[in-house]
């Protein structure tokens, strides 16, 4: 399953942008000219959206997600299987793929962002076998997502954690997902489509897909003291510890940091379980890896987040996406002003045609 050929495109800059800088020799993250850890400390959501948009390019002062909310939530009878679906991920571009472009990028990001939790929820409801909760717009996003998802008013901290989670992985640099957008709306698509192929490349475990499984990694160690051994028959079995690497960061990802300090507050049972197994995940892999450092990234505390605030571990990948698509957003705003078409080469190694190998002989 390892793949150590390079892909190419390590190092290569795609696009000149201003909505974040990752830094990944010093675990730097700047967000729309903020420090990651002065964003998640001052900003709401809403105002994070505000902040990417406008660094993208856009023009907007206080998003109107709770109307958009309301709007997506009109869309539920029409969304056709789209919530039927096994997977989070797939309900999620499904449902995404029912909104209709306008030709205008700004209200087709707000329509997908205030879109993304209703869909989640009434996705997570339906496959509990409950009835969809309909989003209540004067809520703030992150609440209102909760309660969609578990039918009660989430506590201030609850909501103030998933808050916080949402405004640090708001956007993060030319990310997979990111540039998958950016390559949709480089060829003069609309900014559904590119939102839509976003959600695809984000739902993979190596970018978006690997908090749910980190849960259930911490699930399996079960007590600090099991974390050692656990780790290495993972790694005996040829299989990579989630939550641990990145292609970017050579040390711990600073997110990772912040979403620590954000649950907190929530006293989850599984903090001090997580810290043990990223101690103990760390030091095997320097000694396996010296020349590779492989710290924690933000899924490892994501999962413990996530599961404090309220979310079932389905729904982690999905919530990673209901932030990120404000990201995606202001990225396709930004590519946009580029007008550019992003066509990268290929390097051909197949067989000749015969009739060149005939020559040739
Ligand atoms: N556990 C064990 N070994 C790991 C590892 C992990 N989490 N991440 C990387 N490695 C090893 C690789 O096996 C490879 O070893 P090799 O050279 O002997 O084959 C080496 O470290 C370099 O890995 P490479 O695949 O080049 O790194 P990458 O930059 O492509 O990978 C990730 C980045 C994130 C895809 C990778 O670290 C990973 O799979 N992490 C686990 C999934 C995860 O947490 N995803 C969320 C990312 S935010």
């Amino acid at each position: 399953m390892t793949n150590t050929t390079s892909n190419g495109l390590e190092g290569v800059v795609v696009a000149e942008t201003a909505i974040s800088e990752v830094d990944g020799e010093r675990g730097y993250l700047v967000i729309a000219g903020s420090e990651v850890e002065r964003l998640a400390e001052r900003a709401t959501f809403e105002e994070a959206v505000t902040e990417v948009l406008v660094a993208g390019g856009a023009q907007v002062g206080v998003p109107p997600l709770g109307a958009a909310r309301a709007a997506a939530w009109e869309l539920i009878p029409r969304l056709g299987d789209a919530l039927a679906l096994p997977e989070a991920m797939d309900a999620l571009r499904t449902s995404l793929g029912h909104l209709r472009p306008t030709g205008d990028d700004l209200a087709d990001a707000l329509a997908a962002v205030g879109a993304a939790p209703v869909f989640v929820a009434a996705w997570s409801r339906t496959r509990a076998g409950l009835s969809p909760i309909a989003p209540d717009p004067t809520l703030a996003h992150a609440a209102d997502y909760l309660r969609m998802t578990t039918g009660v008013m989430p506590t201030p901290a609850a909501a103030r954690a998933l808050d916080a989670y949402l405004v640090t992985v708001i956007d993060h640099g030319m990310s997979a997902s990111t540039f998958t957008a950016r390559v949709i709306t480089s060829t003069g698509s609309d900014l559904i489509s590119a939102i839509v192929g976003g959600v695809g490349a984000l739902k993979g475990p190596l970018h978006g897909g690997a908090p749910g499984p980190v849960l259930d990694m911490l699930d399996a160690i079960g007590a600090p003291g099991n974390a050692e051994t656990w780790i290495l028959a993972e790694l005996a079995a040829g299989r990579r510890i989630m939550g641990m690497g990145h292609r970017i960061y050579r040390v711990r990802d600073p997110r990772a940091a912040v979403l620590e300090t954000a649950v907190r507050p929530l006293a989850s049972r599984r903090l001090e379980l997580a810290r043990a197994v990223e101690t103990a995940a760390s030091k095997i892999l320097r000694e396996r890896k010296p020349d590779r450092p492989l710290a924690a990234n933000v899924e490892f505390f994501t999962a413990v987040l996530l599961d404090a605030a309220g979310l079932p571990r389905e729904q982690f990948a999905a919530t990673f996406a209901v932030s990120r698509i404000a990201g995606w957003s202001a990225h396709v705003i930004e590519q946009r002003r580029t007008g550019r078409l992003i066509r990268p080469a290929s390097r051909y190694v197949g067989t000749a045609p015969v009739s060149e190998a005939r020559a040739g002989t």
